[in-house]
């Protein structure tokens, strides 16, 4: 079965045609970056405009790339939720115009639950369950324990910030460009992260819940001085601020990869999928490589860890099998939990 999958939540429009759930044939987008640096991050009414304008030359880009007709096609998949809604609801009125032009079906998928199935897709050996999924990206931050892809439980999420949207906003007091993540990254290379004894929150009575906003408010305060709000100007040397990117990215995954493996044991299940934005990064896994135990860590292809389609028709081809093609009035929807 040959699905095109349509990602158009947030400021990448991205198309993918997957065969099977598993067979990538293309897998192209058009990333909005460098509209949205000068926001120092995602301008809404923007991204939604964008997605306009890419959406049709990039399937027609991915079908020429694949070699196929829009004929070929069988399924359209598309995010649906959670995301701007604006930008969804352009992706998602692409995916059903098609799918009554092309008398073909079309499925709704969950954004988030994507992010969790890209490890499994890029797995070689078909998944067993229950396993363990974490998904760390711009938006979300959570850890669920998989029975069967579509059967989830939540046992851990953010009480405040997005692990990703948390990087996003370190790296703008730094005054690095957006996205943050990679930047840091970099930066944190030629720094010492035994500098600065930042340390991620605990939330009381939940082992498993994260909190990273009060690190980043002391990553603020170490950079602008004590007190100091966003807009201040940093105090720090450019040798201290590699510094602080350093100790700041080790606090930051040094809590993850604590709570994933207090989790696995918890749930008693030995493999972990990580998906998400983060997951891009070789820092964090390093850190779950030297740390990780007794436990299997699978990380998505590096061209399905950022929002990405192939991924979505990944997914959509085993949510057709289990459930039933969406209908036209599938509507977009902002918030909604795995
Ligand atoms: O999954 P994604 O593309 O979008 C959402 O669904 O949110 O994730 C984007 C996020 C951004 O916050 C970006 O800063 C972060 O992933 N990111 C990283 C790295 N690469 C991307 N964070 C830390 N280290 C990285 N190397
Ligand atoms: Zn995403």
């Amino acid at each position: 079965m040959l699905v095109l999958g349509i990602e158009s939540t947030c400021d990448e429009t991205a198309i993918a045609i997957v065969e099977n759930g598993r067979t990538i044939h293309t897998n192209v987008l058009r990333s909005q970056i460098e509209t949205h640096k000068r926001y120092g991050g995602v301008f809404p009414e923007l991204a939604s405009r964008q997605h306009v304008d890419h959406l049709l030359p990039l399937i027609e880009k991915a079908l020429k790339e694949a070699s196929f007709s829009r004929k070929d096609i069988d399924l359209i998949a598309v995010s649906y939720a959670p995301g701007l809604i604006g930008c969804i609801v352009m992706g998602l009125n692409c995916a059903k115009a098609l799918s009554y032009a092309l008398d073909t079906p079309f499925i709704g998928v969950h954004h988030v639950e994507a992010h969790l199935y890209s490890a499994i897709m890029s797995r070689e050996k078909e998944a067993t369950y229950p396993a363990l999924g974490l998904v760390l990206s711009g938006g979300h931050t959570l850890m669920a324990r998989i029975d069967d892809i579509g059967s989830y439980t939540l046992i851990g999420s953010t009480v405040d910030d997005a692990i990703g949207e948390c990087f996003d906003k370190v790296a703008r007091f730094l005054d690095l460009p957006y996205p943050g993540g990679p930047e840091i990254e970099k930066l944190a290379r030629s720094g010492d992260c035994t500098k600065y004894p930042f340390k991620a929150g605990r939330v009381k009575e939940h082992p498993l819940h994260f909190s990273f906003s009060g690190l980043k408010t002391n990553v603020l305060y170490s950079i602008k001085g004590q007190n100091n709000d966003k807009t201040a100007p940093s105090i720090l040397s450019e040798k201290e601020k590699a510094d602080v990117a350093a100790s700041f990215q080790k606090a930051a995954f040094k809590d993850i990869v604590k709570k994933t493996i207090l989790a696995a044991q918890m749930e008693n299940v030995k493999d972990v999928y990580l998906g998400g934005g983060v997951t891009n990064s070789q820092a964090l896994r390093d850190m779950f490589d030297k740390e990780g135990s007794k436990l299997n860590f699978y990380f998505p292809k590096k061209e399905l860890c950022l929002d990405n389609a192939a991924m979505i028709a990944g997914l959509g081809y085993h949510k057709y099998l289990s459930e039933n093609a969406s209908s036209l009035d599938l509507e977009a929807v902002p918030r909604k939990q795995l």
